[in-house]
């Protein structure tokens, strides 16, 4: 039987894609940009797999060019990118990396916090352009940490995460918003779940950790951050979408809150004539929670895991749909 063909859509880590390229015939796209649309479409045609970025849309347009596709393996834990309906329609598996990612992203979470609680992007920069001309009693005061209250929007593994680092390392009391109970963030951290309206009034620190889809899309608008603390800091390193960013806008400017740490904006890039950019209590990462070495590498082993999975007709490790079992599309 010949190999089957698969289309990575960027290069990642060679520990996953020489896995890759041991079992299939391999063709990866080559440039820093993802390709256009109409390119990805055309270069999936005739492929059996598919390893795609959360730039890269697999929607059912893409999936009718691709007959022969039985698994689309996303290099994300994310997998708003993928129409995961219109893949299960078609008997096409698809994979995703969660937990590998996990602590890199909840290191963000707090690096950003700590970031914009101390203004450390506006301090640094005014050093940086002369704006330092002494030791200033009154000068870049920022947000206490120690004992204030955490609220985790989204209490899934990168939430916890999070919450374990403020929890035990700053004492900070956790409030959280899910669709159902956590009892190990209970137990572990004494965390409390309340009510949406509950964790904006009462928490200092805001930080975003739910997945993107219609109920969540816009979830902080103007009368969110009207809600929050005047002295509340708002992180976000889940999807840009969830936040109106002319609303966050204008609450950091009109100082409705004291400050956000973002990893994620809509859309992205985020141009760098963007409000946000220029507000200097805003920081701005460009998506890089998961960016470490070792992080990376990881992902790319499970996102191989997921492929060869799929390709061989075996249960995915990290199966997105699972409801495809047994009615996967045949070779
Ligand atoms: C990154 O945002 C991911 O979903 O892995």
């Amino acid at each position: 039987m010949s190999r089957p063909k698969v289309f990575v859509a960027r290069r990642i880590p060679n520990v996953g894609l020489d896995r890759i390229a041991a079992a299939a015939e391999v063709d990866v796209w080559p440039d820093r940009l993802p390709p256009p649309a109409a390119v990805l479409r055309e270069r999936v045609a005739g492929c059996d797999g598919l390893v795609s970025l959360l730039t890269d849309r697999v929607d059912a347009g893409l999936l009718d060019a691709a007959p022969q596709l039985r698994v689309v393996s996303n290099f994300a834990v994310g997998f708003n990118n993928v129409d995961v309906p219109a893949c299960s329609a078609r008997g096409v598996c698809v994979g995703n990396t969660p937990g590998v990612l996990t602590d890199a992203t909840a290191d963000i979470a707090v690096t950003l916090l700590l970031a914009a609680a101390r203004r450390l992007g506006e301090c640094a920069t005014d050093a940086r352009e002369g704006r330092w001309v002494t030791w200033e009693p009154l000068g870049w005061l920022g947000q206490d940490l120690i004992g204030r209250t955490l609220g985790i929007v989204g209490m899934g593994r990168i939430g916890a995460a999070t919450a374990r680092r403020l929890h035990h390392g700053w004492g900070m009391k956790i409030l959280y918003t899910a669709r159902s109970p956590k009892d190990d963030a209970e137990r572990e951290l004494g965390a409390h779940r309340v009510d949406f309206d509950t964790l904006l009034a009462e928490s200092d620190f805001v930080s975003v950790h739910a997945d993107l889809n219609p109920t969540t899309n816009r979830l902080f608008g103007a009368d969110e951050f009207r809600k929050m603390k005047r002295t509340a800091v708002f992180v976000n390193t889940s999807r840009g979408p969830l936040v109106d960013q002319a609303a966050l806008a204008g609450a950091l400017r009109n100082g409705t809150i004291f400050a956000a740490g973002l990893d994620v904006t809509d859309p992205e890039p985020l141009p760098p004539e963007h409000e946000l950019f220029h507000l200097p209590n805003c920081v701005i990462a460009p998506h890089v929670a998961s960016a470490t070495v070792g992080t990376r590498d990881a992902m790319a082993r499970l996102c191989a895991e997921n492929l060869l999975a799929g390709l061989r007709g075996d249960p995915l490790p990290h199966w997105v749909n699972p409801d495809v079992a047994g009615r996967q599309r045949p070779r």
